[in-house]
């Protein structure tokens, strides 16, 4: 079986910052409260015209050229979102925009556990040996599907898009993972669809309806994520066979600032190796563990031959880890 690589990264975000002072005029809210419960200071906004694809193309095409291939090498793209331009699927969309005719393209949703699912999937296509050349994107615009007059959920949220070159490589960089579900608290966080009933005719009745925002039981996914997190990682870490010091970066989903800090607490690894950058992107949901981590890549601060630990979790539930080398 072939090993794995991932050879480049690329990101892309609105241009419209919203900050909390902002955010402050739009719901009861303050810079205080947001900062010192989530880190949050701000959060990229897509305008109207703004599509998912579009963003989301934009880091592909980053990404594409960092490893140096064109975009007709592509066998594959997987798009995780839960916020797609078109629920029969966007990554068709990206696709003819990047003009990959070879790629077969599909998205994937696993919220914000999305990215890390999304390696995963990508990694068996390329250990059967089905496919040499993977795009994987994180893309979510959560500002399209919250209650922007609730103020527990509609001060966490951004826009983003994130993407990643996987490529079959002779030394093998993804060194393990894990990936689980609990459908038993599916409740904790929701984006879901209401159906309404519309009579047909009498006996055939239909649910017409349309989604509700986003509801979250903020407590409950904050004890979910500092329970799991630090477990996931340590099984990907002993399918790795690695201890928690060799790891040279933390890479979690950018949630919240008090969910980083204590999952580094618990695993004990120090702060400098935290990678976090939701101050200013707020939780972009499958976009932020590619953002971040293509922010820290283009900074130079990930060296070749550093060992990431990343650990997406969110709704579904659902979370997961990836041990992978750069
Ligand atoms: N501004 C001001 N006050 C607020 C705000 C706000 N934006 N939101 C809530 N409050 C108030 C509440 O109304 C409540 O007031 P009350 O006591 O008078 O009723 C008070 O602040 C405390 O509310 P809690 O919900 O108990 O606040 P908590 O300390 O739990 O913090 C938070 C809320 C930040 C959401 C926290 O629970 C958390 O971090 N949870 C994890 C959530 C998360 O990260 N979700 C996303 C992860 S999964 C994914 O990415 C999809």
């Amino acid at each position: 079986p072939s090993g794995i690589a991932i050879t480049g990264s690329g990101s892309a975000a609105p241009k419209t910052v919203l900050d909390n002072a902002g955010l402050s005029q739009v719901v009861e809210t303050s810079d205080e409260w947001i900062a010192t419960r989530t880190g949050i200071r701000e959060r990229k906004l897509a305008s109207p015209q703004v599509s998912l694809a579009a963003i989301a193309t934009e880091a592909a095409q980053n990404a594409i050229a960092m490893a140096g291939i064109t975009t007709a090498d592509l066998d594959l793209i997987i798009l995780a979102t839960s916020t797609p331009d078109d629920l029969f699927g966007t990554a068709s969309k990206i696709q003819a925009e990047l003009g990959a005719t070879k790629a077969v393209a599909f998205d994937l949703t696993a919220a914000c556990s999305g990215f890390v699912f999304g390696l995963v999937t990508a990694a068996q296509f390329i250990r059967t040996g089905v496919y040499k050349n993977v795009l994987l994107i994180g893309a979510d615009m959560l500002s399209r599907w919250v209650d922007w007059s609730d103020r527990r959920t509609c001060v966490l949220f951004g826009d983003g898009a994130g993407a990643v070159v996987i490529q079959a490589n002779e030394s093998d960089r993804l060194l393990g993972f894990e990936i689980c579900s609990d459908g038993t608290q599916n409740s904790s966080l929701n984006l879901s669809y209401q159906p309404r009933p519309q009579e047909l005719l009498p006996g055939v009745t239909v649910g017409l309806g349309s989604y509700q925002p986003v509801t979250m039981n903020g407590q409950e996914v904050y004890r979910f994520a500092v329970k799991r997190v630090p477990e996931v990682i340590e099984k990907a870490l002993y399918r790795s066979e690695l201890s928690i010091d060799r790891i040279d970066w933390l890479l979690l989903h950018q949630a919240n600032q008090r969910i980083l800090d204590a999952v580094s607490q618990r695993l004990k690894v120090p702060a400098e190796k935290v990678i976090s950058n939701l101050a200013r992107y707020g939780n972009t949901s499958a976009a932020s563990i590619p953002i971040a981590l293509d922010e820290v890549v283009r900074q130079g601060q990930i060296k070749p031959g550093d060992v990431i630990a990343a650990s997406g979790f969110g709704a579904g539930l659902t979370w997961g880890a990836a041990i992978f080398q750069w």
